[in-house]
């Protein structure tokens, strides 16, 4: 007869070690139940601007931005360029964004300078990182902050990953595989309403340039159960490859593991290794991970290695290491006039999207047109419901 302690331990066993296995299940099939929805554009009228992310932060909503001009009374949009900056959205009681006629206002205190500095090295002299031989430190954020820790007194810890983009004025590399930067990004309760958190850096070079992938600068997600953060970093040649880290030790490289030939390992592996790409994480460009819990899956959405159109793609997968499903496109959005007339297509999970048990997913991308021979960027806001 088998003891009660044999039997707790089999049955401990079980459950440990069916938590950390790969979970099976059949793929997720996305739907789209209806039209989509065009339900405004999210603005701060002060600021133009590009590439804008958003993260649920202390009851309301983050965006960090790329490249941002003001703009004058007269809606021209005016130096200095400021490579990245920030903004808050209120939330309503149904945790959804507050309208204001057709537009989402955004507002906060950048007060002209970058959210994530700009360091003495990389022409940090001025807001956009702009050098005197002609050539610019591009200090753009691919993802906004990853929230990892809300603390009882309601401080927010969160990170981001940024690599030290160097460019020439034709937007070209002279670093295609660059250090990556880690800040981090604090968010006070106590702090002046308009005021955005405050960022520091932690490491300039995190992730070593031409050796190690720049794991969080393309993606990054928490674990459904919030212990541990999954980093996605894309090589120049289009490799994709994850780490994971608990969400405590962010700043501790001796606490990451990278998934390799199928494994957990605690060696980084080689930015080149052969056997560190993950098949269909996502469709090449630029997007965000998330975690569904309707769906009880990951999530990427995003757009197409090189597109310049409002075209979002879709892929799921039980778990960050895989297997994702081959992505699939699901909407088309209204491209801008403009050469570049969108980009940077981001889903927004924070939005109250799975809020009274809905399942639907807000999109947002980059749509630039040419307004009285100006190029001016907006951001338009779309509701998606699943199936
Ligand atoms: C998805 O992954 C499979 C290999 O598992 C590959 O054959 C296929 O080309 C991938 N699809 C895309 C769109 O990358
Ligand atoms: C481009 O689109 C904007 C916004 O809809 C519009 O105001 C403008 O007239 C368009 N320009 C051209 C050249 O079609």
């Amino acid at each position: 007869m088998i003891s009660v302690a044999t039997l707790f331990t089999a049955l401990y066993l079980t459950a440990s070690s069916s938590a950390t296995a790969i979970r099976r299940q059949a793929p997720v099939t996305p739907t789209v139940k209806g039209t989509p929805q065009v339900l405004g554009v999210v603005s701060d009228p002060t600021l133009d601007r590009d590439s804008c992310g958003s993260v649920l932060m202390g009851g309301r909503v983050l965006w960090a931005c790329r490249d941002t001009e003001p703009v004058g009374s007269d809606g021209v949009p005016t130096l200095p360029v400021i490579s990245s900056t920030a903004s808050w959205t209120d939330l309503d009681s149904n945790g959804f964004l507050v309208l204001n006629g057709d537009t989402y206002p955004m507002y906060g205190s950048n007060n002209n300078n970058p959210f994530y500095p700009i360091q003495s090295d990389e022409c940090g002299d001025n807001s956009a990182g702009a050098c005197s031989d002609g050539t610019r430190y591009a200090i753009w954020p691919d993802s906004p902050p990853l929230v990892t820790n809300t603390a009882a007194d309601g401080t927010v810890t969160a990170y981001t990953w940024v690599t030290k983009g160097h460019i020439k004025s034709d937007l070209t590399n002279l670093s295609p595989d660059p250090d990556t930067s880690l800040y981090k990004v604090v968010y006070s309760p106590s702090a002046a309403h308009d005021a955005l958190p405050t960022v520091t850096l932690v490491d300039e070079a995190f992730w070593a340039a031409n050796k190690q992938v720049p794991y969080g600068a393309y993606g990054s997600v928490m674990s459904s159960d919030g212990s541990t953060a999954y980093l996605y970093g894309k090589s120049s040649k289009g490799t994709t490859a994850l780490a994971k880290v608990p969400a405590g030790s962010i700043e501790d490289k001796s606490q990451y593991q990278f998934w390799e030939n199928g494994a957990w390992t605690p060696t980084p592996p080689d930015l080149s290794a052969g056997d560190i790409n993950i098949d269909n994480v996502s469709a090449g460009g630029q997007g965000t991970y998330y975690w569904s819990p309707p769906w009880s899956s990951y999530v990427w959405i995003g757009q197409p290695g090189i597109s310049v159109s409002a075209d979002f793609m879709i892929t799921t997968s039980p778990n960050p290491e895989g297997p994702w499903t081959e992505p699939t496109k699901f909407y088309s959005a209204q491209n801008g006039n403009a050469t570049l007339g969108a980009y940077s297509l981001q889903a927004n999970p924070g939005l109250g999207a799975f809020a009274n048990g809905a399942n639907d997913i807000y999109l947002t991308y980059t749509k630039t047109d040419i307004i009285n021979n100006v190029g001016i960027y907006s951001t338009p806001l779309i509701k998606v419901s699943w199936q």
